[in-house]
Order: C-alpha cells, then sequence, then structure tokens
C-alpha cells in the first residue's frame, strides 16, 4: 500500500476567505474600537441567538474561561461536589476545580459514551450542587433524565457543548437545555474564531450577571459588583465568527460526505464499531470516532502507531481519562469499579481525521489501512 505524502492531520480549522476578513478588519480599524462589547461582538451574539435557538448568548474569548464564568455565575456553595464525566477534555474538571469545587466522576453509557444518568443519582450527597455533563463527540446527554434529577434534588445544570455546535434534540437548539450550556469556539472546532467560545441559556435573570462577570465584575464607571475575569472578546475573533457563521453549513454539508464514505468503508470491517447517533438528533460533524473491539488483529494503540507511518495523525481521544490525571486519579470517584465503562472505552476508541477538505483518497486510504490491518495475523 502506497503511503500519504503529505501529512493528514486530525482536523483543519475552518477559514473565511481572507479578502472578506480584510474588509472586516479595516472596518475595525477604521472605528477604533478593536474589543469591549463592539459592534461586530453585538452583532455575532444576536446571530448566534438564532443559529443556536436559544433566548441568551454571552460570547466569550475561549470555551474554559466561559466554563469558568458558568459554573462561578450560578453561585453553588463554596466547596461542593459536581458531578461530571471523566470521558472528557480536560477543561471540564478543571472548570471545576478553579472555582473551588470538586469534581465527582460519573460512568458513562456504552451507547453515546456520554455520562450515565441512570448513575448519577447514586453519586449525589447533601454536598452536590450541580452536574455538568458533556454531550461528547456532539452525542447527546440523555437531557430528560438529568434534567428531571436535577429537578428532584434542586441542582443546576451546565451541560459542556463543546463538540456540538449547532446540534438539535427533536428540534430544539442543544444550548437551550439545563441552566447554561458552553460552546467553544476552538481552531479546532467545527466552528470557529481561532479561540472563542459562548454561553447559552434562557434565564433572562443570568444576563447582568454573565455581563459583569465576563469584565472583571464591572457594572458602571464607578461600581464593580463582582469578582469578575476577562472574558471579553475582540472584535477579530468576532468578525471571523460572523464569516464563519455563513460557511459552517457547507462544511458539515461536506464532513457528510466523508462520514458517509468512512460509515460505508467501515462498517463492513469485523470488529470496528462506528457508534451510531440517534434517530432524534443532528449530527454536528465534530469527531469521527471509532470502537476498536479487542478481537481486532491490533490494538487501538498499534492502529495509531501504524497509522502514523503513513503520514496519518489519529487522536487517541479520550485517552487518558480525566480519572486517570494525577490531580484527580486519587478521588474517591476515580476508582475503576466506579468507571468500568469509561476505563474499557479509552483503550479502545479512536478519531479518525474529519474535515470538509479531507481528500477522498485520503479517505480511502484510511479504510484501506484499516481492512489491511483487519486481514493480520
Ligand atoms: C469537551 C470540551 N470542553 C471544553 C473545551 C475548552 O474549550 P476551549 O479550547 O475553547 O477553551 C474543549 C476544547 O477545547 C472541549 O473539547
Amino acid at each position: 500500500m502506497k503511503g500519504i505524502d503529505e501529512p493528514v492531520y486530525i482536523t483543519q480549522p475552518l477559514l473565511p476567505d481572507l479578502d472578506s476578513l480584510q474588509n472586516e478588519i479595516k472596518e475595525i480599524f477604521e472605528s477604533k474600537w478593536v474589543t469591549n462589547h463592539g459592534i461586530k461582538h453585538n452583532l455575532f451574539e444576536n446571530k448566534l441567538k438564532t443559529v443556536l435557538k436559544v433566548n441568551n448568548i454571552s460570547v466569550f474569548n475561549n470555551g474554559t474561561i466561559a466554563l469558568l464564568t458558568a459554573l462561578n455565575a450560578l453561585n453553588l456553595s463554596a466547596g461542593s461536589e459536581v458531578i461530571t464525566t471523566p470521558f472528557t477534555f480536560p477543561a471540564t474538571p478543571h472548570s471545576i476545580s478553579w472555582n473551588g469545587l470538586k469534581p465527582v466522576f460519573c460512568d458513562i453509557n456504552p451507547e453515546t459514551m456520554t455520562i450515565n444518568a441512570d448513575k448519577i443519582e447514586d453519586l449525589i450527597t447533601p454536598e452536590t450542587s450541580a452536574i455538568l455533563p458533556v454531550h461528547v463527540y456532539g452525542f447527546p446527554c440523555d437531557v430528560k433524565k438529568i434534567d428531571k434529577i436535577a429537578e428532584k434534588y434542586d441542582l443546576k445544570v451546565i451541560y459542556d457543548c463543546a463538540h456540538a455546535f449547532s446540534t438539535e434534540i427533536d428540534g430544539r437548539g442543544i444550548g437551550g437545555f439545563g441552566d447554561i450550556s458552553v460552546f467553544s469556539f476552538h481552531a479546532t472546532k467545527l466552528f470557529n474564531t481561532i479561540e472563542g467560545g459562548c454561553l447559552a441559556y434562557n434565564d433572562n435573570n443570568l444576563v447582568e450577571k454573565i455581563y459583569n462577570l465576563r469584565n472583571f465584575g464591572i457594572k458602571n464607571e464607578e461600581e464593580v459588583v463582582d469578582i469578575g475575569i476577562n472574558g471579553k472578546m475582540n472584535e477579530i475573533q468576532a468578525s471571523i465568527g460572523l464569516l464563519n457563521l455563513e460557511l459552517f453549513k457547507e462544511e458539515q454539508l461536506k464532513r457528510m460526505e466523508v462520514k458517509k464514505v468512512y460509515t460505508d468503508k467501515l462498517s463492513k470491517i469485523k470488529y470496528i464499531n462506528i457508534p451510531k447517533m440517534p434517530e432524534n438528533t443532528t449530527d454536528s460533524l465534530q469527531y469521527f470516532p471509532i470502537v476498536i473491539e479487542e478481537d481486532f488483529p491490533l490494538s487501538r494503540n498499534q492502529i495509531y502507531d501504524e497509522f502514523k507511518k503513513y503520514n496519518i495523525f489519529t487522536r487517541k481521544y479520550f485517552y487518558p481519562i480525566c480519572s486517570d490525571y494525577e490531580n484527580y486519579k486519587n478521588l474517591q470517584s476515580s476508582t475503576a469499579d466506579n468507571l468500568p465503562v469509561a476505563n474499557n472505552l479509552k483503550n479502545k476508541i479512536l478519531c479518525l481525521p474529519l474535515y470538509g477538505d479531507l481528500d477522498k483518497k485520503n479517505v480511502m486510504n484510511i479504510c484501506d489501512l484499516l481492512k489491511t490491518f483487519s486481514n493480520l495475523k
């Protein structure tokens, strides 16, 4: 089999046309208003409300600062426990810890890879104040069950939607569930502002609180009413967002084509599983994860290494899982007994390259390589 000359990475950022961006930057430079709730910023927030189908949007300079602010805005009691998933990016549990709260890991559902809603109640104690589930790879959490549990125990719910831009469940924007939802607009995300993110929420009472927290707690020129942070998105980021809003749907269509080829070819290979998006959910097409079963001739790690030899860079998302990190491994909830599904999946999961401009030849090469691996032994 022929190798691939150019490296193929897990993703490529969606970037607007340079001339259009230059026009935007020219306007910003002429206005001299480059950050602090500028014209582009406000326009971007308004447009996002429509795209994400939520009442309120607050944009941020990145998704992690947005997540930190969401947890802070909900006034969770100091030192309380937040139930979350270990099968996520470090930003999720770290945001809990940075707020002086304690992450408690809950195992995941083997089908959706999101937090197992049936296991949450067992982890609730008098110290629990919130649940922080993640729509991992854009697979939706069991929002109905989670919201019911939250209501029963009077808990706040913050959804990490970093992988689920534009996802809809039964026609509802995914950002409209729970108390607050957090999106990341990092360059690796389907929709990006290079760095950036937003909070989406329907409760109008949170607007002022989040506005102040994002800007050092400043209410007006003479009043600082909260212990805020600098989470403001600048005008150039907002311009890239406005331009990429025009492009992301076409990017999704192209990714859909790539996904079709992968699905068609790989579903014929024994011991490779392709997790299936539920019928009532649209796919953000953020990632294309596959599960390498134990009976496949090569392990996930061997496949990852083999691909590298062909200049193909897949990702072991998520390995290690958060409960393996030095700072969390000694938590009571980090034991292997508490997290059997996540610990099993972390050794089998592999994300394949997925982006609109991924050459079909490369997609075929990746599939052919997996077919070749499947015939080894
Ligand atoms: C699940 C998840 N949550 C949060 C973040 C943090 O977002 P950001 O990189 O925009 O800070 C990311 C990724 O980057 C993520 O994948």
